[in-house]
C-alpha cells in the first residue's frame, strides 16, 4: 500500500465559469485514521453542480470553501483501515471524502454499501441526486395523473429521476436537453413523451413555441433545474395552480446568462396571475427521508424499472476537466470520476 495520497484543492476563486487554473492537484502523506475513524481508498467520486457554489465566497445555504481546501464531494470506496467497530477492512462505503484518493472519516458519517447494485449508484440514482428528484417531486410537485411536467437537464441524475417517477404516475413528461443525442436518450432510456433540444432555439420565444407544441394542455409542473432562458420560455405556459419546485439554476451558476432585470416583473406577474406554487428546497433538509427513498427506489433500480446513466471520467487528475465540462452540458448522465 502506497503511503501517499492525492487531492484536488481550490487554487483560486473562479470568475464566471471555472477553468483548470482554479484547481490544484496536490500530493501528501496518507492520513492515519483516529479513534472511531476509517481510512478509505476512494474508487468513485461524484461531481455535482452545487460544487460550483462552494467555490465562491458568497452567502449561501452552505459554507464556502477556503483557498487550499480540498474540493467538497461525495465518494465511494474501500475501507483500508478501520478503528471503528462497525466497519472492517474491505467494506465498501460512501461518505463525503472530497476530491481525493483517500480520506479518513468518522464511522458515524459513513454508509456501508451492500453490493446489490454497482457502488457508483450511491452517488447518483440511489444517492443525493436521486433522493432530490424523489423528495422534491412528491413533496413540492404534487403530481397528478394526466398532468404535464417539464424538466430541464433531463438526462442528468435529478432530471431523469423526476421524469421517470412522473411518467410512472401517469403524467405527460417533456424533457429539455442539450443536443440531439441527449434528446434521444431522454425518450428512449428515460421514457419521456417528448424531448426538446434547447441548443436548437436561440431565444426564449422559440423555445416556448416548441414546449407549447410538446405540452398542448399547458404545464402543470415545471421542475426548475436550469433557469436561464428556459424559465422565460416556460412561465407563460403554466396552468392555473401549477407548481414549480425550484431545485437548481445551473444556467446561472457561472454568473452569466442572468435574465435582464426588466424581464422579471413579467415573470413574477405570471406567478401571481396563475396562483403558482413556487417552492425552493435544499436536499439536506430531507436526509431523514433517505431510508424511505432507498426502500422505494432501490428495488426498482435493481429490477431495471428505473434506468440510470453514468458518465465516467478516469483519474482524479481529470476531475476538474470533467467538472468544467459538466457545467456546460458535456456530461451524458450522472458525472462520476473513477479513480
Ligand atoms: N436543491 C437541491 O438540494 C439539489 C440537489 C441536487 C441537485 N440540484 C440541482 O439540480 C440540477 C441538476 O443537477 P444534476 O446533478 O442532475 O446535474 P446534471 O444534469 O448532471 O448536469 C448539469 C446539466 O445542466 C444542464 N445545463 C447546463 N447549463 C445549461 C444551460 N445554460 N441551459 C440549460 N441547461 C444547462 C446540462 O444539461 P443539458 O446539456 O441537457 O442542457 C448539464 O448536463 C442542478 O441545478 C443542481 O444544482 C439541487
Amino acid at each position: 500500500m502506497s503511503d501517499q495520497m492525492s487531492r484536488i484543492t481550490l487554487a483560486r476563486r473562479p470568475e464566471g465559469a471555472p477553468v483548470q487554473d482554479d484547481f490544484k492537484l496536490e500530493t501528501g502523506a496518507l492520513p492515519e485514521p483516529g479513534k472511531g475513524e476509517v481510512l478509505i481508498e476512494v474508487t468513485h467520486l461524484s461531481l455535482d453542480p452545487y460544487m460550483r457554489g462552494r467555490m465562491d465566497d458568497a452567502k449561501s445555504y452552505a459554507e464556502s470553501l477556503e483557498i487550499g481546501d480540498t474540493m467538497t464531494g461525495q465518494g465511494v470506496g474501500r475501507v483500508l483501515k478501520s478503528n471503528a467497530d462497525d466497519f472492517a477492512e474491505g467494506d465498501t462505503v460512501t461518505g463525503m471524502t472530497g476530491w481525493a484518493s483517500h480520506a479518513t472519516l468518522p464511522a458515524s458519517v459513513l454508509r456501508k454499501l451492500d453490493g446489490s447494485v454497482p457502488a457508483s449508484t450511491a452517488l447518483g440514482v440511489l444517492g443525493m441526486p436521486g433522493l432530490t428528484g424523489w423528495v422534491g417531486l412528491h413533496k413540492y410537485g404534487n403530481p397528478k395523473a394526466g398532468e404535464t411536467l417539464v424538466v430541464g437537464a433531463a438526462t442528468g441524475p435529478v432530471g431523469s429521476m423526476v421524469g421517470q417517477l412522473a411518467k410512472s404516475l401517469g403524467l405527460r413528461t417533456v424533457a429539455i436537453a442539450g443536443g440531439e443525442e441527449k434528446c434521444r436518450i431522454a425518450t428512449e432510456t428515460f421514457g419521456f413523451d417528448a424531448a426538446i433540444d434547447h441548443h436548437a432555439h436561440d431565444d426564449a420565444k422559440s423555445l416556448r413555441a416548441a414546449i407549447a407544441e410538446a405540452a398542448p394542455d399547458g404545464v402543470d409542473i415545471y421542475w426548475e433545474n436550469v433557469a436561464g432562458q428556459l424559465i422565460e420560455a416556460v412561465l407563460p405556459l403554466m396552468n392555473v395552480h401549477g407548481r414549480i419546485p425550484i431545485c437548481g439554476m445551473v444556467a446561472w451558476y457561472g454568473g452569466d446568462n442572468i435574465a435582464e432585470e426588466n424581464q422579471l416583473p413579467a415573470m413574477w406577474r405570471s406567478i401571481l396571475v396563475n396562483r403558482l406554487q413556487v417552492t425552493g428546497f435544499i436536499i439536506f433538509d430531507h436526509w431523514d427521508e433517505f431510508p424511505e427513498f432507498l426502500a422505494d427506489v432501490g428495488p426498482k433500480v435493481e429490477a431495471g424499472e428505473i434506468s440510470y446513466l453514468e458518465d465516467v471520467a478516469e483519474g482524479l487528475e481529470n476531475a476538474p476537466e470533467a467538472f468544467i465540462a459538466m457545467l456546460k452540458g458535456g456530461n451524458m448522465g450522472k458525472q462520476v470520476v473513477k479513480l
